[in-house]
């Protein structure tokens, strides 16, 4: 059995009383699409509100929790606790932790639980966990029943910087990653920094490589202050990671909200991510976490960027040198039939365009242009520097 699910009947409020409040720490960025605009939340002790903000909202009285295995004992008795309080029924779906649960199989038995709890259009799909969690969840949402509300409650750096914000949700085929998905945005985003205490330093590592992305395709100010701080962010220092997760929020909600459906702008969030999703794909989605993929994506991009469109060699050795101080890989050794292969995989890639690569290059920290081609040779010269 692929999904289990289960009712809880946890005891509602006894974790609430433990709790400290740190309100300064709070930050609110709000996503401006219209009718589907939404807020996300940044702070300690988020999820023990779940449920009053998902009553705040006006949502139906049914919800599907659905978590990871790892996630499921860490987290899922607190978000139910939270939903029964404010009087939610919510029934809790576990998947298998990892990537291969982004899968049709596991959409499906998502789904037949559903069915199973008689879920209904008004009910409301909860996503507790990381990018994969939330990737899922949002796919299951915009589909049952033609469409039905989520909230994202991410769990890893990752997914609170990016994968939980913006509304793309999917699973993967074994032709490729994320080829069947929608664009399905949640009613809200709780960030809960306390969530990521219990994040293993690699997870926390990998979600950098997105952070530091921000600061390289739109914010120069982030980029130095994740030059001076990043000791502090890895220590996992709250003040740091509440500023730092919001303003990569921010970032992300003013990109998404110019451009949803990416006919343009958004493509700027794939910085690094054609060479990097190659990187996954080669390595059948195991080898290396997708943060630890496009840091080196992102160095190769920043190489092309230098021959292409002018990026100063001192900003290349910046964007190395911050990828190399969040103990992230810039660099990866191939042989000629993988180095083969890689280029074959970016071919492949959904940002592909008229049988062309598009490429996201960086003018200057802080500014990139979209949809560049670039030539046979300087793209083999990039590699050589990264993939030696
Ligand atoms: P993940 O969801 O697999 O989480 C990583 C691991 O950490 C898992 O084993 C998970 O069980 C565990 N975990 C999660 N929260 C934890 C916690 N608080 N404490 C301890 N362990 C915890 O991976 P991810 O890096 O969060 O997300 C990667 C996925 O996100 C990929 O599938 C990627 O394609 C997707 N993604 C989507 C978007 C988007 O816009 N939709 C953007 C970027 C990435
Ligand atoms: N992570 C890329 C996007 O949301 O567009």
């Amino acid at each position: 059995m692929v999904v289990l699910e289960e009712h809880l009947s946890f005891h509602t409020g006894s974790l609430q009383a433990s709790r400290p409040t740190y309100a300064g720490f709070m930050r609110s960025v709000r996503v401006s699409l219209g009718d589907r605009s939404y807020s996300i939340l940044v702070g300690p002790g988020l999820l023990s509100q779940l449920g009053d903000r998902c009553l705040a909202l006006g949502l139906g009285a049914r919800c599907g929790v659905i978590t990871d295995e790892t996630v499921a004992p860490l987290f899922a008795e607190q978000a139910v606790v939270a939903l029964r309080g404010a009087g939610f029924s919510p029934v809790l779906i576990r998947v298998p932790s990892g990537e291969t649960s982004k899968s049709l199989k596991v959409v499906g038995t998502c789904y037949d639980r559903l069915a199973a709890h008689r879920l209904e259009r008004k009910s409301f799909i909860v996503a507790l966990g990381g990018g994969v969690v939330g990737d899922l969840a949002g796919f299951v949402a915009s589909t049952y029943l033609r469409g039905m509300a989520f909230v994202q409650v991410p769990t890893t750096l990752l997914a609170q910087v990016d994968s939980s914000v913006g509304g793309k949700v999917g699973v993967n085929l074994k032709a490729g990653k994320n080829l069947v998905g929608a664009f399905h945005q949640p009613k809200l985003v709780l960030c809960d920094l306390d969530s990521l205490n219990t994040l293993p330093p690699r997870e926390f590592q990998s979600g950098l490589g997105e952070v530091i992305k921000y600061g390289i395709i739109y914010d120069a100010g982030l980029f130095r202050r994740l030059e001076r701080d990043l000791p502090k962010i890895l220590r996992r220092d709250p003040m740091a990671l509440a500023a730092t997760i919001a303003r990569c929020c921010a970032i992300k909600a003013a990109v998404v909200s110019q451009d949803e459906n990416e006919s343009g702008l958004r493509a700027i969030l794939n910085y690094g991510h054609t060479i990097g999703h190659a990187l996954e794909a080669i390595s059948g989605y195991g080898e290396y976490l997708h943060g630890e993929a496009i840091s080196m994506g992102q160095v190769a991009a920043s190489h092309l960027s230098a021959r292409l469109v002018g990026l100063d060699s001192k900003s290349v050795e910046r964007i190395r040198n911050l990828f190399v101080a969040a103990g992230l890989p810039v660099s990866v050794s191939l042989t000629r039939r993988q180095r083969e292969r890689l280029v074959a995989a970016m071919r492949l890639d959904k940002k592909v365009s008229g049988g062309q690569i598009k490429f996201v290059l960086a003018r200057r920290i802080g500014e990139v242009i979209w949809g560049q081609n670039v030539p046979e040779t300087a793209l083999q010269e990039a590699l050589d520097l990264v993939c030696p």
